[in-house]
């Protein structure tokens, strides 16, 4: 029997006070604590793992920059200075003082994956950045594809050996996911096993840090006579490690290739022919600000992505000047 208008109102209505009954602390989905208005604005925290590296610089402008945008959002910064340690009890005082979303680009995924739960499951919607944690409990994961960046790497540096020739991978800190997935990845492209006349000579973590890097390179520039190309997880990596070679008078018989592809930073080392290769990997952050405002507004939250990809550009000697390429 078709419901007659008022049977329909009934059942509308004891829908609605069933949904309103639910508990609101459910993960991710409690009331926002402030209105979002310019005189009660949104409280987002943000918290980045280091200021170290041009590259989370640009992250921290990026939110920023979104951010300004909107007079209902008001961002927190805190840089955890590159320890794990302190990262844990920014996001613990952030979540104390009241944010109504968390943002948070991970040092490392073991010890940031409880305070990012915690988090969410006191109802605060999580949206982790680049760097990812263990498990699943956060809102969104925003990022790009570390594992495809760093096959396409593999696939280039193959290419550019003509499938012979002496490698150098000096890792980003491997408790950290991008580095894993990038190391991974160029494996894959690769293909040691088909490529039988390319071998990797050297590796090693330089944690992402430049200095590192140089002296790694170092090292690898004493132990090994021959060596025709280096692959670093970033470009700080690569620029140290092309420091080394120049140092030893051997750059000029290396190629160099990293990831990041700032203008001001990767972008500037392949126009002055310091780099070969750069791969792009955006920061990510006014996506996080376009989807912060989204779960924000949209209490239900019911059709959040877990996982949005962003893309990558390839930039190299040949084709810098018209803008690099995309990679699909
Ligand atoms: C900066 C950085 C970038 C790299 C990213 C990976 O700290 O090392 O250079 O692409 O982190 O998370």
């Amino acid at each position: 029997m078709p419901p007659t208008p008022r049977r329909a109102f009934v059942l509308a209505a004891a829908a609605m006070l069933a949904l309103a009954s639910l508990p609101s602390c459910s993960s991710g989905k409690a009331a926002a604590k402030h209105k979002g208005t310019p005189e009660d604005p949104f409280l987002i925290g943000m918290s980045q793992c280091n200021l170290g590296e041009p590259w989370r610089v640009q992250m921290n402008a990026d939110v920023e920059a979104a951010a300004a945008r909107h007079p209902e959002l008001k961002v927190i910064f805190k840089d955890a200075q590159n320890d794990s340690l302190t990262q844990r009890a920014h996001v613990e005082e952030l979540v104390a003082q009241g944010i109504d979303l968390l943002i948070i680009s991970p040092k490392e995924a073991a010890p940031l994956t409880q305070p990012v739960a915690d988090a969410h499951k006191k109802g605060i919607p999580v949206i982790v950045l680049d760097r990812a944690v263990e498990g699943d409990d956060f809102t969104t994961f925003i990022g790009a594809d570390n594992k495809k960046i760093g096959r396409e790497a593999g696939r280039w540096a193959a290419r550019a050996l003509g499938g012979k020739g002496k490698i150098v991978e000096l890792k980003g800190l491997m408790t950290s996911t991008p580095a894993q997935d990038r190391h991974a990845g160029f494996r894959e492209g690769l293909d040691l096993a088909a490529n039988k006349d390319l071998q990797v000579v050297f590796e090693a973590d330089m944690q992402w840090l430049e200095p590192n890097a140089r002296k790694e390179m170092e090292s690898a520039l004493t132990t090994q006579k021959e060596i025709d190309l280096v692959y670093a997880h970033n470009d700080p990596g690569t620029h140290g490690a092309y420091l080394a070679a120049k140092e030893a008078g051997r750059e000029k018989t290396i190629k160099f290739i990293g990831i990041d592809a700032l203008p001001h930073e990767g972008v500037q080392y392949v126009k002055q022919g310091l780099l070969d290769a750069t791969f792009a990997y955006p920061t990510g952050g006014s996506e996080a600000v376009a989807h912060a405002l989204k779960l924000l507004r949209d209490e239900k939250r019911e059709k959040v992505d877990k996982k949005l990809v962003l893309g990558t550009r390839l930039y190299t000697r040949d084709n810098v000047a018209r803008g690099g390429e995309e990679l699909r």
